[in-house]
């Protein structure tokens, strides 16, 4: 019997931090399965190239800093006006910058903090909030997290600290709204070669970079998850590659 799976074509899927890495690769992957995507980051060129390539009616473009509470209900808003809808939020928009708990600057925690774990606060709200306009229409939502979130590493404390907070955040709303017909999934990758960090703790060049999974690969499990059949939900999702060790 063929593994189940449900139908996400034409489906409305908002992506924060979509502009490069897990995000961006996410998108494309999306759209590959047919759904509509409204994609948010910083930087609009990044975006408005994808938006070209698919066309305006499949790709929505809102620039926003997730660290601004309004940039989750501007992201909402595009959806709807858009395309009357949201059926998915992927909370993927993060940053990190590593370094010993004593060498951390207060504005790295800060900007950290604001980014990681406030970012997906107000995506999560922004997009619960839109899933109860509709009752009983469901909805999903993805927060990209880290194995760093789930145990912490040297030189990452305040880092995987951020990815824990998603990790806690994630869990409390798959309490409170799976009964609503709402999914909450926590994706934890390992390390992932992407433009993360480079210059922040990581080096672009390194040969560990090579062990690493891929944008895709993330891409693929968020897929997956939005494509489970309605009866099913995945709350948390560990994923290595063959050459890191856990
Ligand atoms: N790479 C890894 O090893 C790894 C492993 C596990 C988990 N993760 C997580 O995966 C997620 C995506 O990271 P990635 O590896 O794909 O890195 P990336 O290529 O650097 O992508 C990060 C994305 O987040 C966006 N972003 C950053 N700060 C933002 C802000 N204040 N407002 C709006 N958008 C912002 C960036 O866009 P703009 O700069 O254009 O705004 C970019 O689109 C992050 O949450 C990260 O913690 C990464």
């Amino acid at each position: 019997m063929p593994a189940p799976s449900r139908d996400i074509t034409d489906t409305v899927i908002a992506i924060t931090g979509a502009s490069t890495g897990i995000g961006a690769a996410s998108a494309r992957l999306l759209l590959e399965a047919g759904a509509k995507v409204v994609v948010q980051a910083r930087r609009r060129e990044r975006l408005d190239a994808l938006a070209q390539e698919f066309g305006a009616d499949r790709v929505q473009v809102v620039v926003g800093d997730v660290q601004d509470p309004a940039s989750a209900t501007d992201l909402v808003s595009a959806a709807v006006d858009s395309f009357g809808r949201l059926d998915s939020m992927v909370a993927n928009a993060g940053i990190g910058i590593y370094g010993g708990i004593l060498d951390t600057s207060d504005e790295q925690l800060q900007v950290m903090m604001r980014t990681n774990f406030e970012g997906t606060v107000w995506a999560v709200r922004a997009a619960v909030a839109q899933f109860r306009r509709d009752p009983g229409a469901g909805g999903d939502v993805v927060v990209v997290s880290s194995v760093a979130g789930l145990r912490g590493g040297a030189d990452e404390a305040v880092y995987a600290a951020t990815k824990f907070a998603q990790v806690g955040l994630a869990g409390a709303p798959d309490r409170e709204v799976r009964t609503e017909g709402i999914r909450v999934t926590a994706i934890c990758p390992a390390g992932v070669k992407t433009e993360f960090a480079i210059g922040a703790g990581r080096t672009e060049g390194d040969p560990e970079l090579d062990e690493y999974l891929l944008p895709e690969d993330v891409a693929h499990a968020v897929v997956t998850v939005l494509q489970q059949p309605r009866r099913l939900r995945t709350t948390q999702w560990q994923l290595w590659s063959m050459g890191q060790g856990s």
